[in-house]
């Protein structure tokens, strides 16, 4: 228990439960947030005249002080220190005084904790968004890098149909715009309802001004219903559902990248400078990059479903339980900044091998669903279309014969200029 509310009836948790009660071991990183909305109850406090304007001055000097001090180092967590708010309040009362103290009236952990983080999350989401944003430039260069430069694309990663490798990049590029529109609504979200004045469970008897508060640290409103407001984790939930839709591709994007530059398909190399060595193998360099990010749509998704784990059928109200929130959340916040400083990196370091690319893409065959459609415009039922194009591909690998000259023998009106993936490319997006 910490000292600061320890009474005098019991001598506090056993040393390794408060080992386990503590939470500034990864709540610290939440102080700046803790200041802010301290300094802002402070003022609230003062115009509610429940402070004097001396007091209001005195603590909101230590709260400037306890700033610096940490920024400097000066100030660190102690062995006694609960939380991330417990530490800000014993560091008031050793600078003010046991006055320091009433920077709490009227106001209870449970609630700080959900302010906290609601600022905590706003910075975060608009670094993602700036992220984010530097990853989709980066994604766009590939796009224009890739010019006129087709492929086959794929479904059950067999050859399906040529495409231009640009419209490859910009699947990925539109996909992380849409998770960034969605970052950006989490963003607006997180000025909404301010958690304070929802206090420990029922608000509180003083006559304070939540809603002066609430416009103070940037919100549009106070708590409206304070169950409501201490129960959830909503903001933490879209935040780490978000992330794990868009690590999702980037997964994605990293599978294709090890298929892709493996000595099998080699329609890509991956610079020394994004790949690995071997401790064993001297020939080998290794996708450690594309792996581990790979990965970490697991491991975030791993948080994800703790998070929801944690909440289902909890009652209403606050719970211990809910300090495990952090925890998932930091862990998600960390491996997307980690994934957002290293996409743009690991972009940079991919080059295209376009004879491959191209090469692969030459396999007639590719071109048989064109041969369908064009049956199709010449009133030919498609199913029957479908099955005769089939039978044209069985007999071309039977006897040998190259499907075009299959296709020539049996429809002679067929176009030539439409066997050319590259005219199909064109054709395609053009439909489009
Ligand atoms: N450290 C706590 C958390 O992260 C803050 C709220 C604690 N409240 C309480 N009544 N124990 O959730």
């Amino acid at each position: 228990m910490s000292a600061l509310w320890k009474s005098q009836l019991n001598e506090g948790l056993h040393a390794p439960l408060h080992a386990m009660n503590r939470s500034i071991t990864f709540d610290f990183r939440l102080w700046p947030y803790d200041i802010q909305g301290s300094k802002a109850h402070v003022e609230m406090l003062e115009k509610s005249e429940l402070i004097s304007e001396n007091l209001s001055k005195r603590l909101l000097k230590g709260l400037e002080e306890l700033e610096t001090d940490i920024l400097c180092g000066k100030t660190t967590p102690q062995l006694q220190d609960e939380d991330v708010h417990g530490f800000v309040e014993r560091e008031l009362i050793e600078r003010v005084g046991p006055e320091g103290s009433n920077v709490h009236i009227a106001r209870s952990r449970n609630e700080q904790i959900l302010l906290d983080v609601t600022l905590y999350l706003r910075d975060l989401t608009h670094r993602v968004v700036q992220g984010l944003d530097h990853a989709i430039d980066a994604m766009a260069l590939k796009e224009q890098e890739a010019g006129e430069t087709f492929m086959p694309s794929y479904t059950h990663l067999r050859r399906a149909q040529p495409m231009f490798v640009k419209q490859y990049w910009q699947a990925h590029k539109l996909l992380w715009e849409k998770a960034k529109q969605g970052f950006i609504e989490l963003g607006k979200s997180l000025s909404q309802e301010c958690p304070m004045g929802a206090g420990a469970s029922n608000g509180t008897t003083l006559a304070t001004q939540p809603q002066w508060e609430a416009e103070r640290l940037g919100f549009a409103r106070s708590s409206e219903n304070s169950l409501a407001t201490l129960s959830s984790r909503q903001h933490l939930l879209t935040f780490c559902g978000s992330s794990v839709h868009w690590l999702l591709d980037v997964s994605r994007l990293m599978e294709d990248l090890i298929n892709w530059s493996s000595s099998e398909f080699a329609f890509v190399s991956l610079s020394p400078r994004v790949t690995t060595g071997s401790s064993m193998m001297p020939q080998k360099r290794n996708p450690d990059i594309c792996e581990l990010l790979r990965a970490q749509a697991s491991v975030a998704m791993g948080h994800y479903v703790s998070l929801m784990m944690l909440l289902k059928g909890l009652p209403m109200g606050y719970m211990k339980d809910l300090q495990e929130d952090k925890s998932q959340l930091f862990a998600v916040a960390d491996l997307m900044e980690c994934a957002l400083e290293a996409l743009p990196l690991l972009l940079q370091g991919v080059t295209l091998n376009v004879v491959a690319m191209q090469n692969a893409a030459q396999d007639p065959l590719l071109l048989a669903t064109d041969v369908m459609e064009w049956l199709v415009t010449k009133g030919i039922p498609l199913r029957e279309a479908h099955h005769k194009v089939a039978n044209s591909i069985h007999e071309s690998l039977l006897n040998k014969v190259p499907f075009p000259d299959c296709v020539i023998k049996l429809w002679p009106d067929f176009p030539q200029e439409k066997f050319s993936p590259f005219a199909s490319c064109v054709t395609r997006l053009r439909a489009k």
